[in-house]
């Protein structure tokens, strides 16, 4: 395959033709945030909008998994129009999402904590109101728990479950701020067809679906 050189945040990056400058900076070490990313999915989903770059020469700035590198391009990761958009994005996602780290499984591991950290961000909504849902957890399956409250709808759990393992048990239901991530059928995970492959869990960037 042919490799193309560009640079992130001045640093000479060399980089597969056809890959997106989101898994060229992760690979060249340059942490660019990203909840929804899965490398071997070939159609990114970007539903978080938190990958943000800017390219010389591009006027708006760009979600990175969607972008594909090329020769000579010079992209920057941390200008102030990208720190404002990765800001927006996160406290909205913080704004529907249980700040309880203490008590959650995934503390320490979480996604949106390495970007608190990384950005300097606080685990507040900011500007947005804070809109709780108050959704049933289920426990029903013997090896997870399903947890809606603290799902980001990133979408990761549905594609392998749908598209690798071809389980087909967990799917999206809802639309707009009632979205969630639910069995087909609307059943118990204990009910469902999940094969229980537990890739799911392996991928869930945050605490909704956490091992027993
Ligand atoms: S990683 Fe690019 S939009 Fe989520």
């Amino acid at each position: 395959m042919s490799k193309v050189n560009l640079t992130i945040d001045d640093v000479p990056v060399n980089a597969a033709e056809g890959e997106s400058i989101l898994w060229a900076a992760l690979d060249a070490g340059i942490y660019i945030p990203n909840l929804c990313a899965i490398r071997e999915r070939k159609s990114p989903f970007a539903s978080c909008r938190l990958c943000w770059v800017e390219i010389e020469g591009v006027d708006l700035p760009a979600t990175s998994c969607t972008t594909p590198v090329k020769e000579g391009m010079k992209v920057q990761t941390r200008t102030p129009r990208v720190l404002r958009l990765v800001r927006t994005s996160f406290e909205l996602l913080i704004s529907h999402h249980p700040v309880d780290c203490a008590r959650c499984a995934k503390n320490k591991k979480c996604e949106l904590q390495r970007i608190a950290r990384e950005f300097k961000f606080k685990l507040k909504p900011g500007k947005f109101r804070k809109l709780l849902r108050e959704l049933p957890v289920d426990s029903s399956h013997p090896c997870f728990i399903l947890d809606p409250n603290k799902c980001v709808l990133c979408g990761r759990c549905v594609w392998l479950c749908n598209e690798v393992q071809r389980a087909c048990a967990l799917d999206f239901a809802f639309r707009g701020l009632n979205t969630v991530i639910t069995t087909s059928g609307g059943k118990p995970l204990g009910e469902s067809d999940c094969s229980a492959c537990r890739e799911c869990v392996s991928v869930c960037p945050v605490g909704a679906l956490i091992p027993k």
